[in-house]
Order: C-alpha cells, then structure tokens, then sequence
C-alpha cells in the first residue's frame, strides 16, 4: 500500500514538470515546436505576456483576446511570484517595439481572477480571466475571439494553436522563448481517445471532462505557449476558441505524446461571472 502511494506521489510529482509552462525553467527539450511563422495578423486574438521580475521582464505565457476588457490565459502562468505583467496585442515579432500594429499593456496582478477550483497537482480548472484596467482598441491587428457554445462538438476537427513558446533547444540551460509568433495545425481528439494515452503513461490519474487534447503530429507546443488558444474555423469562416494551452505528458515537448487543454466550453459560466466585461463574443456573435 505504502509503496503505491509513494508512486503515485512519484507520479504527481512527475505530471508537475510536465506543463508546458513549467517545463521551460526546470527541463531541457530535446524537441522543439516544429510550427510554422505567423503573419501579421493572421491571429488577431493572441496575446503574450512577460513578468517583472527583479526589475527584468521575463517571458512567462501566451493568452486570449475574448473582449474589449478581457483576456483568458492558463491558471498555472501565475504560479511564479510577481506584481505585474506587461501584454503583448497585435504582436508577431514581439522584440520589435515599433513593429506596426503592437500595443502593450501593464497590468497589476490583482486584475487576474484564478478559477477557485484551480489544483496545480491535478492540472484542474487551469484557466484564469485577465479583467484589463484598459479597452483595447480593435483594429486589423488586434481582434476578440468568440468562445464556443455550451453543446458544440469539436471532437476529431481540425484547429489551431499558436504561441511564442519555445521553438529550440536551450542554451546553457536556458529555454529561449520565441521571439516571432509561431502556430502549428492539430487535430481535436475525443477524450475516450486521449484518456487511455495519458493513462498509459500515468495510470493513477483522471481524466476531467474539462480537458481536450489534440493529437500527437509532426509538432507540438513547448514551454511558453501555456494561457495561448486553440482555435476551430466555423463553417461560416468565424473562429471559435475551443481550448486554453495547458500541459504535456513528457517533460522534453516530444512529437509522439498529446498535448491538453482546458475546455473553454465547461467554464462559460464561470468567466462571464468574473469576467467585468459585458461584451462577451459568443461564436464571433456578441
Ligand atoms: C526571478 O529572479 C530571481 C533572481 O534573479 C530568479 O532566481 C528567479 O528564478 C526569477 N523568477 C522567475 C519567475 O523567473
Ligand atoms: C519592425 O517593425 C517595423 C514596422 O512594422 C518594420 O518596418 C521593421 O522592419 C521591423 N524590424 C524588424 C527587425 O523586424
Ligand atoms: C497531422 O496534422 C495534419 C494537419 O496539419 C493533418 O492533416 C494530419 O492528418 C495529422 N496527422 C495525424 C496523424 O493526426
Ligand atoms: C517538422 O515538420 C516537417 C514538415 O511537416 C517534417 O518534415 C519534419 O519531419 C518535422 N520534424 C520533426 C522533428 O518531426
């Protein structure tokens, strides 16, 4: 008895390192996202953002335009300790202060709301709504995403997900996070698809409804991407967020695992009850 408990302490200890996130500072990838160059505008609802840390502004996560005062991210990018957060809108090279269509924002960290079921050993309800003190302005380069219906299906599609994540291996054992947007096309797995895979690798965990996996494929997200979207095209040409980057099941962003995000469409509710926008977008209709 004693010994399973300890494995599986082993086990949750292990899924710990496996976040996108947090993999960046304590592993070192052998694989790297094998994503494809963003163009301007080509993801209007992406948002990056860095902390101040020792009077330094680190890379921390990627996240979502859902609103003119809104922005969804993952739970487990406020983990570390800081007071602010400086947003990336409308970016693609993010190091290119006059790139034409960027804006930042700085933001206090008492404007983020964490899901009160958010559980870092059990990745549960990883997400977070970011109520900016400011309206973005929306332009070419800078656009909302509609969040999904309650009941739409999104199984077997195939999506989209983009971030500034790591794109290489790490120097000195330093992850560099991509300095350009990078995206890649995956393909939406059913749960009862992605349940015996993670199971495979962690027998003693459970799989929440609340999660949605995408297919292992010739790229994957990496450390950085974390908060960042994944998205559907509608039939109507719209795009539908369906997901929010969330973990890995391996701790070197490897080609052959799936990766999980949080369902958006199990936490409606709940962002438009902490959300002090509203104007949400609902399937790109308001
Ligand atoms: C913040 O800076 C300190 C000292 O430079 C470093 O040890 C720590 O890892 C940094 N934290 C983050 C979240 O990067
Ligand atoms: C920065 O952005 C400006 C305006 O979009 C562009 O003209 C310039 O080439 C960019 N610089 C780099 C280094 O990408
Ligand atoms: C890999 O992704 C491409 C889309 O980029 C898709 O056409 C293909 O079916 C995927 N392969 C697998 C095995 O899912
Ligand atoms: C990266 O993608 C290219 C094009 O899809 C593919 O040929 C290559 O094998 C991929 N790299 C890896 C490491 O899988």
């Amino acid at each position: 008895m004693k010994i399973l408990l300890k494995w599986q302490l082993i086990l949750l200890g292990l899924l710990l390192f496996y976040r996108f996130h947090v993999e960046a500072r304590s592993t070192r990838p052998q694989r790297i996202i094998n994503g494809s160059k963003a163009k301007a505008q080509q993801f209007p609802y992406q948002v990056f953002f860095e902390i101040l840390n020792n009077s330094k502004w680190i890379p921390q996560c990627g996240g979502v335009i859902i609103s003119e005062r809104t922005v969804l991210t993952a739970a487990h990018c406020f983990e570390d300790k800081f007071d602010l957060f400086r947003l990336y809108f409308g970016a693609v090279n993010r190091k290119n202060s006059s790139e034409t269509g960027q804006q930042r924002l700085i933001v206090h960290r008492e404007n983020t709301v964490i899901h009160e079921g958010y559980e870092l050993d059990q990745s549960l309800n990883d997400i977070a709504v970011i109520n900016l003190p400011a309206e973005i302005q929306f332009d070419e380069y800078i656009q909302p995403i509609g969040l999904p219906s309650p009941n739409q299906v999104i199984d077997n599609k195939d999506g989209i997900t983009s971030g500034f994540g790591s794109t290489q291996a790490p120097k000195n054992g330093i992850i560099i996070k991509s300095d350009h947007l990078m995206y890649l096309k995956v393909r939406i797995l059913q749960n009862q698809m992605c349940k015996p895979i993670l199971h495979k690798y962690f027998p003693a965990r459970f799989f929440p409804a609340s999660w949605v996996c995408i297919a292992p494929n010739k790229s994957t997200p990496c450390g950085g991407d974390s908060g960042g979207p994944l998205v559907i095209k509608n039939a109507n040409g719209d795009n539908t967020l369906v997901g929010i980057t969330s973990f890995g099941m391996d701790t070197i962003c490897s080609l052959k695992r799936p990766g999980v995000y949080t369902r958006v469409s199990s936490y409606l509710e709940w962002i438009q009850s902490v959300s002090k926008s509203t104007k949400l977008y609902l399937n790109g209709i308001q």
